[in-house]
């Protein structure tokens, strides 16, 4: 299984910077990516089509969205459906993100109608699920992570090709703080989730499980070797060319 190392650019980067970075990023990285990895860049809906075209034709570079709406077209004023991303050449797209969670209120039902939509309409889907700090407090984490996956996963058919879903934990505590969760608390929560997943799909073992929050070029390695991480989800280090690079590159 390659790992994924995802970049997640969030509300950042005007239409200049984004190709410019999407084009740094390339010539950083593109001689040297090892031949176990793949780079999935996820912009702005207004930076697709651009970084769609710098990484046009090459492989192993993919492109993402950060949401979608759970249609195919109709009146549904400043949304995107996943039929319109993929128009544009994307074949990823994250569902549940926290901060589309806990910002704009998402609830576990919504952000499973919308991995089951997305995923029947072709794009391979990357579900983020991750407790709270409260909840790690009170002892909740595999409570939480169990309903997240439970209504996240709901109805998505037993025999997926493993490639089409991923499951991004993200403790929200880790998330832009600089506090990135330890070893022992990364794999304990992936272990726990591998485990899940075997309820629900025949391939669950090739089923990439992404570690994100506060992930930085001095803390990548380490992560990527931990047992059953199969990537990286990055929100701030990936918004400039030289950090990112290091995080596809580490060894
Ligand atoms: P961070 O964000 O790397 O800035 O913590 C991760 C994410 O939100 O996906």
């Amino acid at each position: 299984m390659k790992k994924l190392i995802a970049a997640n650019w969030k509300m950042f980067k005007t239409w200049s910077e984004g190709m410019q970075t999407a084009r740094e990023l390339l010539v950083a990285t593109r001689q040297d990516l090892p031949a176990d990895r793949e780079v999935l860049l996820i912009p702005s809906f207004t930076l697709l089509k651009g970084v769609g075209e710098v990484f046009s034709g090459v492989e192993n570079y993919y492109l993402g969205a950060q949401n979608f709406y759970p249609e195919e077209q109709g009146a549904y004023t400043g949304e995107i459906s996943p039929v319109q991303l993929k128009d544009l050449g994307c074949s990823f797209a994250l569902a549940g993100h926290s901060e589309r969670r806990h910002v704009l209120g998402e609830t576990d039902e919504f952000v499973g109608q919308k991995v089951r939509f997305g995923l029947e309409k072709g794009l391979n889907i990357i579900l983020c699920i991750g407790e709270k700090i409260e909840e790690r407090k009170k002892g909740q984490v595999e409570e939480v992570l169990h309903r997240q996956l439970a209504k996240g996963l709901a109805g998505v058919e037993k025999d997926i090709e493993p490639q089409r879903l991923s499951i991004a934990y993200e403790p929200v505590w880790a998330i832009g703080t600089g506090e990135v969760a330890g070893p022992k608390e990364i794999v304990h929560a992936h272990t726990f989730i591998r485990n899940e997943l075997a309820e629900y799909f025949q391939f669950y073992k090739d089923i990439r499980i992404l570690y994100g929050g506060s992930v930085k070029p001095d803390n990548a390695s380490q992560i990527l070797g931990l047992d059953n991480v199969d990537g990286v989800l990055v929100g701030g280090a990936s918004l400039k060319a030289e950090s990112f690079s290091q995080i596809v590159l580490a060894e």
